[in-house]
C-alpha cells in the first residue's frame, strides 16, 4: 500500500518502573517502522513518551519518599537515556504532566461534559492499581483482577464520580470493527475485542475524588476531582500532533497509521479509545496492532521472578545493532517470543557473523588482493549473475510487503537469505581462483555482483541496524552511506573504480563461555553466558565424564558444520587415484562436484540416485587436481565402509542436525 504519510505511536510507559526489554521492543519496532517509511520517502512521525499520573506512580513516589512529580522527573531520564542508546529516532517525546497535554485533556473533558457525554453518578465497584482499571463485581475472577496475566487483588471503591457514556457506542463500535478489518490486528486480537463486546458495556468512570487520590489532571468543571489516568493517557496520541492547538499539523498526521501496543492493553486501546474518539468526532486510527509477549525462556518476565531482561546490560555487552536485529528477527509479530542469551548468540553468530560479516570481509579482501582496492567493472552477466540479481530485487519487494504486513521478521529472513545466496555464489564462482589465474573480466563480474547484492541488502537492513550498516556501506565506498530507496530498487548502481575501505570485522564471532550453571527460574539472563544447548536437549546437572583423549566441543562448534542431504547424479573414477571418485551431486537446487575416497568400497555405477549426507560449508579444495566442493559422510569399521544415507524420503538439500 502506497501511503501519503505514516504516523506511528508506542504506548506511553508508566514512570514507576525502569525500562525493560518489553518497552525496548515496542519502541524499537516503532523506530524500525518509522525508519523504513522514511527510507521509502513517506513523511513520517513517530511518537513515544511517558504516562506520569495515576495511582501506580503515586504509590511508587510514596515508597521512594518523593513527590509524584519528582518521581516522574527522576524516572523519565532512564527512558530518555535508553532510547538514545537504542538509536530511537522519535519525533516527539510526550510526558502527560506537561502543560500542553493538560490543556488538551481539560478542553476535551469540558467539551464532552458540555455535550452531556459525561455525567455524574455513584460508583460502587472494584479497582486494580496495577492495570489502573475499574471492574464490576461480575467482572472479577475469584475476587481478583480479571485481566489476562494480572489476577492481583483489587480494591473496593464506593464514591460519587463522573462517567463517560461509553455504553451508548457499543453497537456502533462492533459494526465499525466488523467493517474495518485493518483496525485491530492481528485478526485473533480483533476477535478477542469482539468477544469482549458481546457483554453489555458499562459507562466508563473517568474521575477520582481528590480526597482519595489527587495525582492527576483536575476536571475543569469540578475542582474536587482529577481525571482517570487512562482517559488522560490515551489523549497523548492527539496532543502531540497539535490537537486543539495546531489544526494544520493535526490534520496532517491524524488519524494515526499504526498504534503499537502490547497485548496487555488491548481493551483500553480498542474499546475505550475508539469510543472516546467517536464522542470527540474524530476518525479512528487506521490500525491498532497488539504484539505478543517477550518471555524469559518459557516464563513470564516479572520483577518478583527476577528474570527481567534489562536492555542496557545487553546493549553494553553485544552492541545496539545486534540487539535490535535479534528483537526484530526473532519475534513473529503478534506471537509471544522467548528471550534467552543462547538464542541471541545463535542468531548473532549465524546471521550476522557467519553470513553478513563474512560476506563483507570476503569481498573487501578479494577486491584488495586482486583489484588494488577498487571495485572492478563487470563483464557479461551469466545465469548465476542473473539469478543473484533476481533474488536480490525480489528481496526488496518482499521487504516492502513485510513492512506493510507487519512481518519484519519475514523481511529480514529474506534479506539474510540473499546474503547467504551471495556467499554461495562466491563459493561457486571461486573468485579467489579467478584472481590467481588472472581472469580479470570474470573476476570483475563476480566481485561487482557481490558488491551490488551487499549494497542493496545493507540498505534494506539499515532501518534495523543503523550503525553497522553505515560502516558497511562506507567500507564499500558508497558515496551516500545513508541509503536512498530508489537506488535499492535498481541493480547496477555501484560505481566501478570506487576505492573501498579497509578490512573490518563488523560482527566478530562470539564464543559462549561455558559455565556449569543450571539455568533456573530467576536467573538474570543478562548476567549468565552459558554454553549453547541444542533444542530439546535437557540440561545436565552433573558434568558428564569424558573418556580420555576426547575433546568436548560446544554446541556452537557443532553448529558451525552445515550438513545437508544430497542426491548423487553421477560418479566416475578420478584418473590416477585408486581410492577417489568424482561425484556430481544435487543439494537443494544447486549442483556440486565433490571428491570422495570411497572407490575401494563403491563402484561408480552403484551411486547415482543414492541419498547421502554432505558437509556443505567446507572450504572448497583441490584433491589430486580435482575441485571438491563439500564432503560426504561415511562410516567405516575394520576395512568396511558404508555411506550415510537417509532413512526414508526427504528432498535433496534437507538440513541435517
Ligand atoms: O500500560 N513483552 O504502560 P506500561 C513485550 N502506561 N512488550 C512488553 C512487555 C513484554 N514482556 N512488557 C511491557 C502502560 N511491554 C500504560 C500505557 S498508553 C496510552 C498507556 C510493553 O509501562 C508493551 O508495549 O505498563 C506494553 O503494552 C507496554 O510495554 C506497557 O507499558
Ligand atoms: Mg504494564
Amino acid at each position: 500500500m502506497q501511503r501519503s504519510k505514516f504516523y506511528v505511536t508506542t504506548p506511553i510507559y508508566y514512570v514507576n518502573d525502569k525500562p525493560h526489554i518489553g518497552h525496548a521492543y515496542t519502541t524499537i519496532l516503532a523506530d524500525v517502522l518509522a525508519r523504513y517509511h522514511r527510507l521509502m520517502g513517506v513523511p513520517s512521525f513517530f511518537l513515544t513518551g511517558t504516562d506520569e499520573h495515576g495511582q501506580k506512580v503515586c504509590r511508587a513516589a510514596e515508597k521512594s519518599g518523593m513527590s509524584p512529580q519528582e518521581q516522574a522527573d527522576s524516572t523519565v531520564v532512564r527512558f530518555l537515556d535508553v532510547w538514545k542508546k537504542l538509536e530511537i529516532t522519535n519525533d516527539d517525546f510526550i510526558r502527560t504532566t506537561e502543560n500542553r497535554h493538560r490543556i488538551v485533556v481539560q478542553k476535551v473533558l469540558q467539551d464532552l461534559h458540555d455535550r452531556d457525554e459525561i455525567y455524574r453518578a455513584d460508583y460502587d465497584g472494584w479497582y486494580c492499581v496495577t492495570c489502573e482499571r475499574f471492574f464490576t463485581e461480575k467482572d472479577l475472577i475469584n475476587g481478583k483482577c480479571p485481566e489476562p496475566g494480572c489476577g492481583r487483588d483489587v480494591e473496593k471503591i464506593k464514591e460519587s464520580n463522573y462517567f463517560f457514556r461509553m455504553s451508548k457506542y457499543q453497537d456502533w463500535l462492533i459494526k465499525y470493527i466488523e467493517d474495518n478489518p485493518r483496525f485491530i490486528q492481528p485478526d485473533f486480537r480483533r476477535n478477542e475485542t469482539l468477544g469482549f463486546l458481546k457483554k453489555q458495556l458499562n459507562d466508563l468512570c473517568i474521575s477520582r475524588p481528590k480526597s482519595r487520590m489527587s495525582w492527576g489532571i483536575e476536571l475543569p468543571f469540578d475542582k474536587g476531582f482529577v481525571t482517570y489516568v487512562w482517559f488522560d493517557a490515551l489523549l497523548n496520541y492527539v496532543t502531540s500532533i497539535g490537537y486543539l492547538s495546531d489544526d494544520a499539523r493535526f490534520k496532517k498526521w491524524w488519524p494515526a497509521s499504526c498504534q503499537l501496543i502490547g497485548k496487555d492493553i488491548l481493551t483500553t486501546h480498542t474499546v475505550y479509545w475508539p469510543t472516546m474518539l467517536k464522542a470527540m468526532n474524530l476518525p479512528l486510527p487506521e490500525t491498532v496492532f497488539a504484539h505478543g509477549w517477550w518471555l524469559s525462556g518459557r516464563d513470564k518476565m516479572s520483577k518478583t521472578a527476577g528474570n527481567v531482561v534489562n536492555p542496557m546490560d545487553f546493549v553494553d555487552k553485544y552492541g545496539v545493532d545486534a540487539f535490535r536485529y535479534f528483537l526484530m528477527a526473532e519475534m513473529s509479530l503478534g506471537q509471544d517470543a522467548s528471550f534467552t542469551e543462547d538464542a541471541f548468540l545463535r542468531r548473532y553468530n549465524a546471521d550476522l557473523a557467519n553470513d553478513l560479516g563474512n560476506l563483507l570481509s570476503r569481498v573487501v579482501k578479494l577486491i584488495g588482493s586482486y583489484c588494488d582496492g577498487n571495485i572492478p567493472p563487470p563483464g557479461t552477466m551469466g545465469s548465476d549473475e542473473e539469478n543473484l540479481k533476481k533474488v536480490t530485487l525480489i528481496a526488496v519487494e518482499k521487504m516492502i510487503d513485510a513492512v506493510d504486513g507487519m512481518r519484519i521478521d519475514l523481511g529480514l529472513a529474506e534479506v539474510i537469505g540473499v546474503v547467504r545466496e551471495t556467499n554461495r555464489y562466491l563459493e561457486k564462482t571461486q573468485p579467489w581462483t579467478l584472481g590467481k589465474k588472472g581472469e580479470k573480466a570474470q573476476l570483475g563480474t563476480v566481485l561487482f555482483c557481490a558488491v551490488e547484492a551487499l549494497r542493496i541488502m545493507s540498505g534494506l537492513l539499515y532501518p534495523v541496524m543503523p550503525t553497522q550498516t553505515i560502516i558497511l556501506r562506507k567500507t564499500l565506498g558508497l558515496s551516500s552511506s545513508v541509503p536512498d530507496f530508489r537506488d535499492l530498487k535498481e541493480w547496477g548502481k555501484t560505481k566501478t573504480g570506487t576505492k573501498i575501505g579497509a578490512m573490518i570485522n563488523l560482527f566478530p564471532r562470539i564464543t559462549p563461555v561455558t559455565k556449569d550453571v543450571v539455568m533456573k527460574k530467576g536467573v538474570n539472563m543478562t548476567e549468565t553466558t552459558t554454553a549453547e544447548k541444542s533444542p530439546g536437549v535437557t540440561e545436565q546437572k552433573q558434568p558428564v565424564t569424558v573418556p580420555a583423549g576426547v575433546v568436548q566441543i560446544e554446541y556452537m562448534d557443532f553448529a558451525k558444520v552445515q550438513l545437508r542431504t544430497a542426491v548423487v547424479l553421477s560418479a566416475e573414477k578420478v584418473e590416477g587415484a585408486d581410492k577417489l571418485l568424482r561425484l556430481q551431486i544435487r543439494v537443494g537446487d544447486e549442483n556440486r562436484q565433490i571428491v570422495a575416497g570411497i572407490a575401494l568400497h563403491y563402484k561408480p555405477e552403484e551411486l547415482p540416485g543414492k541419498n547421502i549426507v554432505v558437509v556443505t560449508n567446507l572450504k572448497p579444495a583441490k584433491i589430486r587436481g580435482v575441485e571438491s566442493n563439500g564432503m560426504l559422510l561415511a562410516a567405516s569399521n575394520e576395512g568396511v565402509m558404508k555411506l550415510i544415507t537417509i532413512d526414508g524420503e526427504l528432498p535433496a538439500g534437507s538440513v541435517v542436525k
